[in-house]
């Protein structure tokens, strides 16, 4: 008797004094273990008349027990303590500010094209997207521009050689010279009414400070029944107000030729270039060209499959590396794609100018 109490006393002083999980497995196994302390004491039960085990099995069993017991709580402690531990030296401080030396930028051409997406979208325009490498039927023919057209020439191009798998008719394809190609895809996939911008890479054979061989654009595209001018002149004032982050603004609007649009029009806005290195808006006796426009040629919107009876429609195409260059001040172009680090640095914006709808379009 006095053996058992001083057994369990002595093993559970042992199990309290367990400074880890480590320390209280010892303890497990120098009691339960098959050769522990309390195995031993179990073990000697066999040898006990029946008499002695009636009174002894109990108290053998309820060292057992308590021994027991006391290893499990004492596991809980330690967990516990353990886990306390890590979250004390673990901690991280997530207010601390990001490190500085690492931050990139948002190229100027992402930023305004986020900045055009955003506008447009507010006047109800989806995005159309198409490849950069073109079929020659879609950048030219169907756009009313046949092989021996005059035209194809004002837009020399880089010209890719048949791939497999091209069409059966030896369908050739060209380095898009501008984003109206999309028109075609978007009419020849979709039914009027149609309400698109196509904002994307183009390319010509074509090199000084204010063109670039490869260059951005957006397009725009609205089919619908009853659409004219007015429509057309009312989206442009409206892009150009809210892009150029101004409310007074003056257009011109002059007369051009594009061969799938008629009539065709190119618009300027009126600035002002007398202070060199500087240009603002909306006043001045200088003008700016946005770029080409018109009503979509009756044969482009038959070769797309559209009843030009019924529905009528307006294009404009822009090109956006100069909206960027004039919005923000850069002078040449080709300081857009050189991937100058010091150049990116100056005119990149930070991550979270990028605009939206409700967080607005000015930095
Ligand atoms: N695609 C023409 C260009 O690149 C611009 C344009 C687009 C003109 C849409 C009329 C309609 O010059």
């Amino acid at each position: 008797m006095t053996d058992i109490a001083q057994l369990q006393s002595e093993i559970l002083a042992a199990v309290a004094g367990a400074a880890d999980e480590a320390a209280l497995e010892t303890v497990r196994v120098g009691a339960l273990g098959k050769k522990g302390s309390v195995s031993a004491l179990l073990a000697t039960m066999g040898g006990l008349s029946p008499d002695e085990r009636k009174v002894q099995g109990p108290k053998f069993n309820g060292l057992k027990d308590a021994v027991t017991e006391a290893i499990a709580a004492r596991k809980i402690q330690l967990t516990d303590a353990a886990l306390d531990t890590r979250l004390a030296s673990e901690r991280l401080d997530v207010t601390l500010p990001v490190r500085p030396e690492n931050s990139g930028t948002v190229h100027p051409i992402s930023q305004v094209l986020e900045e055009v997406i955003a506008i447009f979208a507010d006047l109800g325009f989806g995005v159309a997207e198409g490849p950069d490498v073109e079929y020659d039927d879609y950048n030219f023919t169907k756009l009313n521009i046949p092989p021996d057209h005059p035209a194809r020439q004002m837009q020399d191009t880089f010209y890719v050689a048949p791939q497999k798998g091209d069409k059966a008719d030896g369908a050739s394809h060209v380095l898009r010279t501008h984003t109206s190609p999309v028109q075609v895809r978007t009419m020849l996939n979709t039914k009027p009414p149609i309400r698109v911008i196509s904002p994307g890479r183009t390319y010509r054979v074509d090199s000084d400070a204010t063109h670039s061989p490869m260059f951005h654009q957006v397009e725009a595209l609205v089919v619908d029944e009853g659409i004219h001018l007015g429509h057309l002149k009312w989206t442009v004032e409206q892009f150009c107000k809210a892009f150029f982050e101004i409310d007074q603004i003056e257009l011109r609007a002059r007369p051009s030729f594009f061969p799938f649009t008629e009539p065709s029009l190119e618009w300027d806005m009126r600035c002002d270039r007398s202070v060199p290195g500087k240009i603002t808006f909306g006043s001045g006796n200088d003008w700016l060209e946005l770029g080409g426009s018109g009503m979509v040629h009756r044969k482009v919107l038959e070769n797309c499959g559209i009843d030009s009876k019924k529905y009528q429609g307006f294009a404009f195409g822009f090109g956006l590396d100069r909206m960027a260059m004039l919005k923000y001040g850069m002078p040449d172009i080709r300081s857009f794609f050189e991937s100058d680090l010091r150049w990116l640095k100056h005119y990149g914006f930070a991550a979270l100018d990028i605009p939206t709808l409700d967080g607005g379009l000015s930095r």
